[in-house]
């Protein structure tokens, strides 16, 4: 009886260390993360409903009002658009606090710090890359999962990951979008545009002969291998080449890229694919998925399906540039965005004649939310829309 019990004390004993043992990994493992997302020199953000800046310090600070679209997509009783249109929701998505009214008639919460665009999210992949648990379990275009060895080849070419020192150490940084929407035609923003300190476009948007309306500025380019510009002299010299990896052929495609080595036709791309970037590989970046992925399924709610792309779950490139400036800048504002539906006859793109009507249903895209998630961005102050057109 007794060796019994001296037996079971030690098992006991045993257990309980290897629990603990376990117990700190674990624990390690998660601060070890934490330290990775905060070792950025990202901004945190907050806005509040009027866009209204709150506090102070060095970096200004807002308190944010909008309502999280649930990340429970696709389901029918349940549309993240009407919940969010209805006066008082039945079920507050987040801040259970003392029983005041906390929406107004959009949706958008009345007073309210939200996490929402406070998490620190770095805007480019880094040597550190496998260690970010929000990507990494996924595929792309929401993750890197199985693109690890292409990314490494590709980050030890680029060894650079951040933007210049200058931009990085502004103490409020402001950047604007610029999308390739016809409404920017003949508004003559280009110089407000010139003025913000990150101007980011969008695939082979050209700003040559455009620039009275476009801006003549570029520091980031984000775009995937169907969008970059084919014609090396419309690239503009001292901006970043940053490539949004929507599927495992794009990274293959920077690795080729970035090595100049030879871009195979073959590779299942969508349509011809830019053979070469005049870009210098330390003037080449990876955007981080993770923004792919915030933007599909916590702003603007498109269908989960299991972490992988499918019908109508894929951000455009305009919501991903958006959703990665509100986590990295102090002040965002787009132009180009939606359409001016007084003008039918204005051009879909600001550089080609393709007329408004010639919008086709997309397969990929979900323009209806993405709209409502924009128009919440504007309504709430959270962003500066330009153009006028969302
Ligand atoms: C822009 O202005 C030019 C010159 O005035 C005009 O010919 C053109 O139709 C205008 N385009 C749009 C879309 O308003």
């Amino acid at each position: 009886m007794k060796m019994g019990l001296l037996v079971f004390m030690r098992n006991l004993l045993l257990a309980l260390c290897l629990f603990l043992v376990l117990g700190f990994l674990y624990y390690s493992a998660w601060k070890l993360h934490l330290l990775r997302w905060e070792d950025t020199n990202s901004v945190v953000l907050s806005f509040d409903s009027v866009g209204r800046t709150v506090g102070s310090g060095r970096r200004e600070r807002k308190t944010v009002t909008l309502v999280l679209l649930p990340s429970i997509p696709s389901h029918p009783a349940v549309d993240p658009g009407t919940v969010s249109a209805q006066k008082e929701p039945k079920e507050p998505v987040a801040a259970p606090g003392p029983a005041i009214p906390k929406y107004d008639k959009l949706g958008f919460l009345l007073k309210l710090d939200s996490k929402l665009f406070s998490k620190p999210a770095p805007m480019f992949l880094d040597d550190s890359f496998r260690k970010w648990a929000r990507i990494r379990d996924f595929v792309p275009p929401f993750g890197i999962k199985g693109q690890d060895n292409l990314i490494k080849a590709i980050l030890s070419a680029t060894k650079d990951y951040r933007l210049t020192p200058a931009l990085d150490s502004l103490s409020c940084r402001r950047c604007v979008i610029v999308g390739n929407g016809g409404v920017l035609v003949n508004k003559s923003l280009g110089l407000k545009i010139d003025d913000y300190d990150v101007v980011v476009r969008l695939n082979s948007a050209p700003i040559k002969g455009f620039e009275k309306d476009v801006g003549g500025k570029t520091t980031l380019r984000i775009t995937y291998p169907e969008g970059a510009m084919q014609r090396l002299e419309q690239y503009e010299k001292d901006s970043f080449f940053v490539l949004a990896g929507f599927k495992w052929q794009d990274f293959k495609w920077l690795k080729y890229i970035v090595y100049k080595e030879k871009v195979s036709a073959s590779d299942g791309f969508w349509k011809s694919v830019a053979t070469r970037v005049p870009r210098e590989p330390h003037e080449i970046r990876i955007l981080n998925p993770y923004f792919i992925q915030e933007a599909a399924f916590s702003f603007i709610g498109l269908p989960f399906n299991n972490g992988l792309m499918g019908r109508g779950n894929i951000p455009t490139l305009g919501s991903v540039a958006i959703t990665m400036a509100l986590h990295n800048c102090d002040e965002v504002a787009v132009a180009g965005f939606g359409y001016d539906m007084n003008s039918p006859n204005a051009p879909l793109h600001y550089y080609e004649s393709t007329k408004m009507s010639a919008i086709k249903e997309s397969w990929t895209h979900n323009i209806q939310r993405e709209k409502e998630f924009l128009r919440k961005l504007v309504k709430a102050g959270v962003i500066t829309d330009l153009s006028n057109g969302i």
